[in-house]
């Protein structure tokens, strides 16, 4: 052996210490006791309930953290509430200066936010000062470019209001930039409540709130735990609630603001699979792994924790790992060289260890590395199981630790198939030196994000967020602006609890029949509408009918009375037809759309003639023949153009913003206008690529008549649209319940509102309701336009590297 080759294989680390002191000076300035921070100023440490924050990488306390209370909450939430009005109707320019003016805070200061970053989350320094604080400035620095162009960039939206955010531990300072910087362009005030293990550095970013002289009440932060969480959701003023963490919270979170009309954002849990074919570049697939489930010591939502690798390569790779494993560093996060330090608290540590016990009493071979970890303070090494099978714990549990499952598979098929076999949909990476097979598999995999040849890489200009049950909404790039603010048109208080007002009562309602059949004769038809399923007209499961009365009391039709069967079946078929619509071209689309259009136009007179019975007199139904016609037109053109984007990350890529279909939507169309309510609502979801299951309640189910026989004739696919009639407390339970719905639209009553929101947690599925509050469908603003189809679609971010 060599001389220089002989020391390189022996020479050991040195320790490499970053000094604590700075942090360490910065906490015994302020006594080790902290108070919350709320409009402006700093509470008064009481001697009320509070809690030692803990050095996970010794289990020595840092500092006393204050649990707020619901009296300090509400405190909190009134000066937001009061700083509002004044920083919401500044001009963007004057937000955009405090923004850039944190980000430079950060940076001048950023020694001592990752010393404390890494003292409080036992995060090695190397990544606190390297990745986490830069992409916090990084954070603030792009927003305050969206505060300058918001009214450019946003024309017909304003701020949403007192923004409630909740964030986790795992990234403490980051989440908060995450959520803190777009809320604050937008215009919004905000109240945080910061994960109770990690408080810290959002309590010095409080500090720098006040060094750059934000406003009072503009941002406020309240310590506590869940408890304190919870009084924050559930607090009556406030507009909007940002969450990320658990699944299990997120559905606590999703439930206890049914029906509010707070505006809701959800990221949640991830199960992300790390795809390996046959043709990559192994030494880079295993950093990519160390990046994947070792960085932040897998406590990461994204995090690649079930690696799929192609059978012919998984021997290799394992041998690859393990000896990269043995090479990983875990020790005092504080030093430099360190690749893994300590895992944030006890408890998880706990966890992850009961996790793993379980994983392998189900059969999982549990392989780390022979080296010792330190003797104080929570450390976990680094896992790789083996011997797992898709449907184990180990392979669809979140373990939030240092613990990767490795599975194989043998075609780009079986690949996408398993990587898809998982209630989340938060992150993917995908390795392969062929980019035809990359692109091919990156929509296929149902993700907020696709890293290709490349992982965990985050940045403020693209979006990030999940699918299924990893959450919805969006953080960074334009699409996450949206989640801080709503159409102008669109704001009016929500509707009351009760019934609905006299001049919102539909126009046809659905009655029991009666025993003598009274049809009007006024109107031209005895019409008996069925069921339109999978391409069929069908009769209802039961055989029942129900009958359409109209506001004077005439009956003018019979429709079938669907049941919990019907809709199921009309699930299944739209989940048949979704495969192929979904995919179809945009272009394609489009053209069926038009000649949908023009075949409705055909039978405008008819239609006319049938709203006149209905009672809509005056030129009011041609009118709504005429709206109906043109907006079946404004989607087919809209088809084809609503694009995504590329955002413009500063890295060696390409990051595309991709829109997607939801998948199977399920529909509740406003039954008054009968016929506009109803195209409205399903153009644009059609167009852009889902397919849908409507209820056609009251008025729509005899526009939904019409409806069908149109679409018969007009080339949209069986299985695309699907229309059940019958009674909304009957089918709208099955269909708020069904796993299989990915998203669902609600134009009704509040109380229907509550309880799509209610049932949605299952799958955590989107929705988008009206809380009863009164749209204007034949307006431009209200009644159509790009909020619909943003409800429509999910943005994929696909990263491709290029370059050497
Ligand atoms: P968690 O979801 O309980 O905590 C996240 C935040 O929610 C914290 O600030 C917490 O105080 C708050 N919170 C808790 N209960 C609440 C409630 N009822 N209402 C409002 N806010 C509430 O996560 P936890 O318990 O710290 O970790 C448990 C597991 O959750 C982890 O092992 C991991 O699997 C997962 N997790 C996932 C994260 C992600 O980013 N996807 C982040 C943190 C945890």
């Amino acid at each position: 052996m060599s001389e220089t080759r002989e020391i390189f294989e022996t020479m050991g680390y040195g320790p490499a210490p970053e000094g604590a002191e700075p942090a360490m000076e910065w906490l015994d300035a302020r006594g080790r006791r902290f108070g919350l921070f709320v409009n402006g100023a700093w509470t008064h440490p009481s001697d009320a309930e509070r809690f030692d924050t803990l050095n996970p990488a010794t289990g020595a306390p840092l500092a006393s953290i204050s649990q707020g209370s619901e009296g300090e909450v509400d405190q909190a939430v009134r000066a937001a509430r009061r700083a509002f009005a004044e920083w919401s109707s500044r001009p963007g320019h004057e937000r955009a200066r405090f923004l850039y003016a944190l980000a430079r805070h950060i940076q001048k200061h950023s020694r001592l936010f990752s010393v404390l970053e890494t003292l409080d989350n036992g995060k090695p320094i190397r990544e606190a000062r390297d990745i986490d604080i830069p992409l916090v400035a990084r954070h603030f620095y792009h927003h305050a470019g969206w505060a300058q162009l918001l009214t450019d960039e946003f024309p017909g939206h304003e701020p949403v209001g007192v923004v409630g955010q909740v964030i986790p531990w795992n990234f403490p300072l980051l989440m908060l930039a995450w959520k803190v910087a777009p809320a604050l362009a937008a215009g919004n005030t905000v109240v945080l409540k910061p994960a109770e293990f990690t408080s810290l550095t959002a309590l010095l970013f409080a500090e720098a709130c006040q060094a750059i002289g934000l406003p009072p009440g503009v941002f406020n932060v309240v310590t506590g735990d869940g408890r304190t969480g919870a009084a924050l959701v559930a607090h009556p003023d406030i507009d909007k609630v940002a969450f990320t963490g658990s699944t299990e919270v997120g559905r606590l979170i999703r439930t206890a603001t049914a029906g509010s009309g707070k505006k809701l954002s959800l990221e949640l849990g991830g199960k992300s699979p790390f795809v390996v074919f046959d043709d990559a570049d192994l030494d880079s697939v295993v950093e990519g792994v160390v990046d994947a489930i070792w960085f932040n010591q897998g406590q990461v939502c994204c995090a690649g924790s079930r690696i799929l690798v192609h059978e012919g390569i998984a021997e290799d790779l394992e041998r690859k790992l393990k000896a990269r494993m043995e090479k990983l560093r875990i020790g005092n996060p504080l030093d430099k060289a360190v690749d893994m330090g300590a895992i944030v608290d006890e408890s998880q540590l706990e966890r992850i260890r009961e996790m793993v016990s379980r994983g392998a009493e189900e059969g999982a071979t549990v392989w780390h590395p022979q080296g010792g970890l330190p003797q104080e303070g929570w450390f976990y090494p680094p896992t790789l199981c083996t011997n797992v099978q898709p449907t184990d714990l180990l392979a669809q549990e979140e373990v939030f630790g240092p613990v990767v499952a490795m599975m194989t598979f043998r075609t780009p098929g079986e690949a996408v198939e398993l990587a898809n076999n998982s209630r989340y949909g938060l992150a993917a990476s995908v390795w392969t030196e062929n980019r035809n097979l990359a692109l091919d598999v990156a929509p296929a995999i149902k993700a907020g994000t696709v890293w290709i040849n490349s992982t965990n890489v985050f940045d403020a200009a693209s979006g990030f967020g999940g699918y299924r049950e990893s959450g919805y909404g969006r953080e960074g790039g334009k699409e996450g602006m949206y989640e801080y603010l709503r159409p102008s048109a669109a704001a009016g208080p929500p509707g009351g609890e009760d019934a609905p007002r006299e001049e919102d009562r539909p126009v046809l309602r659905t009655v029991e029949p009666e025993p003598v059949a009274a049809v009007d004769p006024g109107t031209s038809v005895d019409r008996t509408l069925k069921h339109y399923v999978g391409g069929k007209q069908v009769r209802p499961d039961s055989g029942y009918s129900l009958w359409l009365k109209s506001a004077e009391g005439r009956m003018v039709a019979e429709v079938g009375r669907g049941n919990r069967k019907d809709v199921r079946n009309a699930v299944e078929a739209a989940a048949r037809a979704s495969r192929t619509w979904g995919g179809t071209t945009a272009h394609a689309r489009a053209q069926i759309l038009y000649f949908l259009a023009e075949n409705l136009s055909l039978r405008s007179e008819e239609l006319r003639g049938r709203l006149r019975g209905l009672g809509i007199h005056g030129d009011a139904a041609e009118r709504e023949v005429e709206a109906s016609v043109q907006r079946l037109f404004g989607y087919a053109a809209w088809a084809d153009k609503w694009e995504g984007r590329v955002h413009r990350t500063p890295f060696r890529n390409v990051t595309l913003a991709m829109p997607e279909p939801m998948g199977v939507m399920g529909i509740v169309p406003a039954p008054n206008p009968p016929l506009l309510g109803l195209v409205s609502a399903v153009a644009p979801a059609i167009a852009m690529g889902n397919t849908v299951v409507v209820l056609a309640l009251e008025g729509a189910a005899l526009a939904a008549g019409d409806l069908y026989q149109v679409l018969e004739t007009s080339d949209v696919p069986p299985g695309v649209v699907n229309l059940v009639t019958g009674l909304e407390e009957e089918l709208l339970p099955t269909l708020a319940d069904h796993d299989a719905i990915d998203a669902l639209w609600y134009f009704g009553s509040r109380h229907g509102s509550r309880e799509v929101e209610l049932r949605s947690v299952g799958n955590m599925k989107r929705t988008w309701v009206d809380y009863g509050r009164p749209r204007d469908w034949f307006s431009q603003e209200q009644g159509q336009g790009e909020e619909f189809l943003r409800e429509a679609v999910q943005v994929k971010n696909i990263w491709i590297p290029y370059g050497e």
